[in-house]
């Protein structure tokens, strides 16, 4: 019905004019009442004359007579307030009642925001976060963990020396030596850090990224507790569907040692380009602590036995948010941080 549109349009126009000249309370209650009123108000008796209109035709009237009222209220409310000064002279075509834009605000960078939950879960578990500094020593970065001279990672083609004895630390598991030598054990801790390692930067490779470690150390820790702490840490992160599995690996400071994979994010398991078929994407390193890392920390191995753990924040949060190529969290381009 057309002429009921261009009347609420005519309505419309009557009702702005009348508010821009009320300028005192008495005038702009005068016209809450006249126009918005719940018993005489104009607005609401087109509302209430919508059962006299055909049934094919009531709801469109209907959602431009409640578009009338929600407009007409918002400006009345503006008006009162006195932000919003309604004169004949405003720009043609600029809706004073349309929403305002949103300010912008900062937030946390995406790799904060997958830290932060790491260690809201790894807390959870029970784990103390310690941390340790990023210039560290040869001996906690290398010789404590039984990382031996020969090590291809202590040529400096690798690592980033400041002196023969001094480095950046390329992962966070000299937090581990620190922490165990600070404590008796028993202990359970996680470390999250910043790490450095001389590589060629590519999609899946920065020279400068974070960890976070794991370790727990007691009487009668064993492998399965290790396969627990992993298992409920992805299904806590990625899903509850989320399955894990281990496959032995070798770190010079764990034995046995494992890396460990867990359910692609993006198939659940059946196979896509991003697991490459496989089903399984692997997240991080782990294995039962060597007995000669505990005696290095002064941890009698005959009665202690442990675990730890060591995951990279980028590739996890690279999971997550299905991130294509590492390098766009260090690029600081707005377009990208603003999606998450
Ligand atoms: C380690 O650093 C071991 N310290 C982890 C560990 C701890 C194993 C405790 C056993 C017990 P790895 O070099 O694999 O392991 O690195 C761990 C994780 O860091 C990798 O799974 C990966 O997610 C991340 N990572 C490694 N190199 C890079 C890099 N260049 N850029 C971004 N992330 C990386």
């Amino acid at each position: 019905m057309p002429g009921l549109i261009e009347e609420l349009a005519q309505l419309r126009l009557m009702a702005e004019r009348e508010l821009a000249q009320a300028d005192d309370p008495a005038a702009l209650e005068a016209f809450r009442v006249s126009w918005l009123g719940r018993k005489a108000g104009r607005v609401t008796a087109v509302l209430r004359g919508l059962k006299d209109v055909p049934i094919e035709e009531r709801a469109g009237i209907g959602d431009a007579a409640n578009q009338l009222k929600a407009n007409l209220t918002a400006l009345f409310e503006a008006r009162l307030a006195g932000t919003v000064g309604v004169s004949d002279d405003r720009p043609a075509g600029l809706d004073y009642s349309r929403p305002g834009l949103r300010p912008s605000t900062g937030r946390a960078h995406p790799i904060t925001q997958t830290l932060d939950r790491i260690l809201e879960i790894l807390t959870g578990m029970g784990f103390t976060p310690v941390s340790g500094p990023e210039v560290e020593t040869v001996e906690n970065n290398f010789g404590a963990l039984n990382i031996g001279p020969e090590h291809p990672s202590r040529q400096p083609g690798d690592t980033f020396f400041l002196t023969p004895d001094v480095l950046l630390r390329t992962h966070t598991s000299p937090v581990q030596v620190r922490a165990m030598r600070a404590q008796e054990p028993p202990i359970r801790i996680c470390c999250p850090g910043r790490v450095y390692r001389r590589e060629a930067v590519d999609a899946t490779h920065l020279c400068e990224f974070h960890q976070v470690e794991i370790l727990y150390v007691d009487r009668g820790v064993t492998m399965r507790d290790l396969k627990g702490c992993l298992s409920t840490f992805a299904r806590l992160m990625f899903g509850a569907d989320t399955r894990t599995r281990l496959r032995p690996s070798y770190f010079p400071f764990v034995e046995p040692g494992a890396e460990v994979d867990v359910t692609c994010f993006l198939c659940r398991g059946s196979g896509c380009r991003v697991c490459k078929g496989s089903g399984w994407i692997e997240i991080l390193g782990a294995g039962m602590v060597h007995p000669r890392v505990l005696a290095n920390v002064g941890y009698d191995p005959d009665v202690w036995t442990g675990y730890a753990a060591g995951m990279g924040v980028e590739r996890i949060t690279m999971l997550r948010h299905g991130v294509t190529d590492i390098r766009y969290f260090q690029e600081n381009d707005l377009r990208f941080l603003e999606q998450f």
